[in-house]
């Protein structure tokens, strides 16, 4: 045996396999991602037919939020609490300690809270937006102006409410479908120093970074340019608070994608991007994966202070503020459990396997793909409907009656009217937004849903006509909207 062949082994050896370099490993493949885990239980869907969806839909006055989640067959209306807890969260929702004040729930959630953001104070909620409730109360006052990237639309609701302004300071490139910026929820800096330099100091209780940034098609924010808005905004004395619903899927983000944090932990790049702000509000129902909760972390005293009276008014006891002690338990499991890489991992990747299966059928959509949603551009889908028929919430009607997929309206409906002109506000993007549930549905699903978008794509010029506005509410006029065919 010479010497070559002694060390080479066996699978490459030059005479069984000449095609094959010793050198290039080339011929293996990449192995794919797949799920880390494995399901225990299922739950039943049932599809319909198109007769029953498209009456289902006049009774439901054309907005999807009305539909009867039987008369769905996939639900991509929201990723919001929507998704499925693990065998390790549904033993601790056994364990869960429901004392009043001091629960033992409270204070397991307290820690890891602590561990993974370094807030020392925590306040639970019963959701999201009962976080801004109560941090908004505290902090934001009647003209004050509060900066940011695409604030949420409850967010926006919360500062509008006390007749205060929130000001979209997000980088241009998201609103360009087809630019390929790997942080398109980035915050443009001269646009918020432009807002530091127009209003005095007294005016802007604060700077609101949503991470991932939703409304831009849940695009993420780098670290680089968190640092940079915390430079700019410590020169005018604002401080920073996170919107932190997707603080994980965001975090994956900049290891997958900003150089030198490639080698970090999720759970280290996350507590560094906390460590540039003074607070957050939480949204559990989506990176916390519980299906209800939330809370505010801070670590001033004395807002704390003031936080917990109106807690105490809106939500309940310091200790357990809306939760049930068993839920606290499950939060502080799936925090932790949301801030794997191997969980983020197959969670964005299916995402993203959705997104280039549209891609490949050329439909348009908001690229790169974001974390928890793929954005379909309803104005490049359908160039006849004009935006005053409302062309998103044209499409996502199409996309029910086509295959019972229930998806949502990212525009005009969502976008309210000015509150002073009561005008119509059309935003620079009309997307339908396809979020997917978290540990949910498998790519059969994704398949699924691409081939039914691309039959609607594909008899795109058939639909002709959009909707009209029959009744609408005076805030947040989406989720309760009534329209008919225009
Ligand atoms: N902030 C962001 C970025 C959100 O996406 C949401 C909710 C909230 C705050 C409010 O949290 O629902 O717990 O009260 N987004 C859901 C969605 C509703 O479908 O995107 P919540």
């Amino acid at each position: 045996m010479n010497k070559e062949a002694a060390v080479t082994p066996i699978f490459v050896q030059k005479s069984q396999f000449p095609i094959i370099n010793f050198f290039n490993y080339s011929l293996f493949m990449k192995l794919p991602y797949a799920e880390p885990y494995r399901i225990k239980m299922v739950e039943e869907i049932r599809q319909s037919t198109q007769e029953e969806r498209k009456q289902w839909l006049k009774e439901a006055d054309y907005n999807l939020f009305n539909l009867k989640s039987s008369q769905v067959f996939i639900d991509l209306l929201t990723d919001s609490g929507t998704g499925a807890m693990s065998d390790q969260q549904w033993g601790a929702l056994m364990t869960g300690d429901e004392s009043y004040a001091g629960s033992r729930s409270f204070e397991e959630l307290h820690e890891t809270v602590k561990k993974i953001t370094d807030f020392q104070y925590l306040l639970p909620t019963h959701q999201g937006r009962a976080a801004e409730n109560v941090l908004f109360s505290v902090l934001v006052k009647e003209g004050d102006v509060i900066p940011g990237n695409s604030h949420f639309d409850t967010t926006k609701g919360h500062i509008e409410i006390r007749k205060a302004h929130a000001i979209d300071c997000t980088i241009d490139e998201a609103f360009d479908i087809e630019n390929l910026h790997p942080f398109k929820g980035n915050i443009n800096l001269e646009k918020l120093e432009e807002v530091y330099k127009t209003y005095p100091k007294e005016k802007i209780p604060f700077c609101l970074i949503t991470i991932t940034c939703n409304s831009s098609g849940g695009q993420p924010v780098s670290l680089e340019n968190v640092k940079a808005v915390k430079e700019l905004s410590d020169r005018y004395g604002i401080p920073i608070y996170f919107d932190s619903a997707r603080f994980a899927e965001n975090a994956y983000f900049i290891k997958k994608r900003e150089k030198g944090q490639e080698n970090r932990s999720i759970k280290e790049i996350a507590k560094e991007v906390f460590s540039y702000g003074v607070g957050m509000t939480m949204s559990s129902k989506k990176d916390g994966l519980v299906n209800i909760g939330g809370f505010i972390a801070l670590n001033d005293e004395n807002i704390f202070r003031a936080a917990s009276n109106i807690t105490i008014i809106y939500e309940g006891f310091i200790t357990y503020g809306g939760m049930a002690g068993r839920d606290m338990a499950a939060l502080a499991v799936g925090l932790n459990e949301a801030t794997e890489f191997e969980y983020l991992e197959s969670r964005i990747s299916q995402v993203e396997y959705l997104g280039n299966k549209l891609i490949e059928f050329g439909i348009p959509v908001q690229k790169p793909i974001g974390g928890h949603a793929v954005f379909v551009d309803s104005l490049k889908f359908l160039p006849n409907i004009p935006r005053e028929e409302y062309p998103a919430q044209t499409l996502a009607t199409e996309i029910y009656k086509e295959a019972g997929i229930r998806t949502v309206e990212i525009g005009t409906l969502l976008a309210d009217r000015d509150p002073e002109t009561r005008e119509n506000r059309y935003p620079k993007l009309e997307l339908v937004r396809l979020a997917i549930p978290r540990r949910t549905y498998t790519n059969n699903h994704m398949d699924y849903i691409a081939v039914a978008i691309k039959n609607v794509f594909d008899r795109r010029d058939e639909i002709k006509k959009g909707y009209q506005i029959t009744w609408e509410s005076e805030i947040l006029r989406h989720f309760t909207v009534k329209l008919k065919e225009a």
